[in-house]
């Protein structure tokens, strides 16, 4: 059995003005589709669990009632809440010990991120499954590997070593390099070499191998965690496991994965998450005269966003707020939001 943590603090900001301070990326429905984000990967994770007991989440005090209100049936002690979010080294490190204190330090525990697209749920079951076996039998720290299929500069790259075994069918291999978010030139020549593939953000391990490694690698986040609990926060550096761990960690693992996987990073993955035989990638109410490769997401029923002739341009319509922005900018809106400074 694993111990699934979803990692919900984040920000998401690449999604305003759908996205905002108090509703995150995770507690958005990309799709229209109703159920949020954060709702599909705890659904998803659920027969891995067996059983909403098992099943906890990570997240800020901000986005806590939030949670409660999207995952009703999750036991409330089960959602840790952290004063402030110092990334992802802190929330692993103090989840970490957490789950130990309540199920021992061999239990496995397996970190989701809480604002992934997955295709093929039952992939991906075997998948995580494999992981589990994986970190049982080792002093593991797992990773599932998707092929990339561009040099993207916003996640990490896992470089692939020797094959250490076969589980549930799948191959299991050491990771030889971890390297978050490269420049450009660093990830054409990792994508020229085959032997790289992208970190999904997903991590499976045996609690006591990520304190040891945590010990040796991290002190300064896991130690204070250690000794002063969740009052240790307000002086933790800010840092990700990737950066803070994976980076340094001779323990790594990879497991090639093809369940099928998107980051939904910002909103150009609408396209790649509901592109049909359409000009345009509508949510909600949009009459379009001559206009192509546009995505219109208009949040408000009462209403119609009219376009004529208008090509490459993202309108998201939401809450007394419309957003116009060219396509190829879309990456930009972060910084945008540091302009304007509104209380979004
Ligand atoms: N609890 C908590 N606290 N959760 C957090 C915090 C925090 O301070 N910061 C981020 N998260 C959550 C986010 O909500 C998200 O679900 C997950 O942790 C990952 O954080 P991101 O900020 O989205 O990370 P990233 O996308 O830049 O990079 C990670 O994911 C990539 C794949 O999507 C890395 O692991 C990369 O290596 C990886 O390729
Ligand atoms: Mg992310």
């Amino acid at each position: 059995a694993i111990i699934p943590v979803i990692l919900a603090g984040g920000k998401g900001e690449r999604f305003w003005p759908l996205s905002r301070r108090q509703r995150p990326k995770q507690f958005l429905s990309l799709d229209g589709s109703g159920n949020t984000l954060l709702q599909a990967t705890a659904h998803r994770l659920l027969n891995l669990a067996s059983g909403w007991n098992n099943i906890w989440v990570i997240t800020s005090e901000m986005l806590a009632s939030g949670v409660q209100n999207q995952l009703p049936q999750l036991p409330p002690e089960n959602c840790l809440v952290e004063p402030e979010g110092k990334d992802t080294a802190p929330a692993v490190a103090w989840a970490t010990l957490e789950i130990a204190k309540r199920y021992g330090e061999n239990a496995i525990i397996a970190f989701f991120p809480a604002d992934h697209w997955i295709g093929d749920t039952e992939k991906f079951e075997q998948t995580i499954a494999a992981g589990v076996e994986l970190a049982t039998q080792e002093a593991a720290i797992v990773t599932l590997g998707i092929k990339p299929s561009y040099p993207a500069t916003g996640y990490g790259y896992i470089e692939q070593g020797n094959t250490t075994g076969n589980y549930q069918g799948l191959s299991t291999y050491q990771v030889t390099r971890f390297t978050e978010k490269p420049d450009r030139a660093t990830a054409e020549s990792f994508i020229d070499t085959q032997r790289f593939s992208w970190n999904s953000g997903m991590f499976i391990f045996r609690a006591e191998v990520v304190l040891a490694e945590l010990k040796q690698h991290a002190p300064e986040i896991v130690t204070p965690l250690q000794e002063k609990g969740k009052a240790a926060y307000s002086d933790l550096p800010k840092n990700s496991i990737d950066y803070a761990l994976m980076e340094k960690t001779q323990l790594a693992y990879v497991i090639p994965s093809e369940f099928g996987w998107d980051d939904l990073g910002d909103w150009k993955a609408l396209e790649r998450l509901l592109k049909g035989e359409k000009a345009n990638v509508e949510v909600g109410t949009h009459f379009g005269v001559d206009s192509q490769g546009c995505i219109i997401y208009n949040a408000n029923p009462e209403e119609t966003v009219v376009t004529l002739g208008l090509e490459d341009v993202v309108i998201v319509r939401d809450r007394g707020v419309t957003l116009v922005v060219k396509k190829d900018r879309t990456q930009d809106i972060k910084q945008l939001l540091k302009e304007l400074q509104a209380d979004n």
